[in-house]
């Protein structure tokens, strides 16, 4: 089996996750961010993750994902800045699983990425956004140890989902 990991990380967090996914996987990998890979065909399972931006997916990982091949495995994963298991998260990965409608998409896993201090300061700023940026405030020292070990926890199912 081959597996790929790509991602798109703007300040790092999704690529610890990536890494520790990476780590987690027992067969022959590459990890690549998502603008270095040139085909993303023959691997039997592909990781992509994505850091949650404006609700959804960025604009920088969104080529990656439409150009999927029909079929192929995939396990999306994200950071965040919002708490974890909430609706606005999960979003993203509908947004995800939309631009990608004929990969086979086996499952996701989120976690929370500490967000830039520029961000919160100038959503601070911003009546309607005051609530979000206290929230994103408080992921500030993710994705911590727990994190990555769930991530390879996740690792784990996915490719024994994708075993033939
Ligand atoms: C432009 C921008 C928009 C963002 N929008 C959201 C958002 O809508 N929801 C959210 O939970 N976090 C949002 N964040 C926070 C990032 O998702 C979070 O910090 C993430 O861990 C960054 O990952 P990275 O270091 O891989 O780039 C945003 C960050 C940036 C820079």
């Amino acid at each position: 089996m081959k597996a790929l990991v790509a991602y798109y990380s703007q300040t790092g967090n999704t690529e610890k996750i990536a890494r520790a996914i990476y780590d987690a996987i027992p067969v022959a990998k590459e990890i690549k961010p998502v603008d270095d890979v040139e085909s993303a065909q023959g691997y039997d399972i592909i990781f992509c993750g994505f850091p949650v931006h404006a609700h959804g997916v960025p604009g920088k990982a969104q080529p990656f994902i439409k150009g999927l091949p029909a079929g192929q495995k995939i396990a999306f994963f994200s950071t965040h800045g919002s708490l974890r298991g909430g609706q606005l998260p999960k979003q993203a990965f509908e947004e995800a699983i939309g631009l990608a409608p004929k990969a086979t998409v086996l499952g996701h896993f989120g976690c929370r990425g500490r967000v830039d201090q520029k961000i919160i300061d100038s959503l601070m700023k911003k009546i309607e956004h005051r609530a979000w940026a206290e929230e994103a405030q408080s992921a500030a020292g993710h994705p911590d140890a727990g994190d990555l070990e769930d991530a390879k926890t996740f690792a784990a199912e996915m490719f024994a989902k994708a075993r033939p």
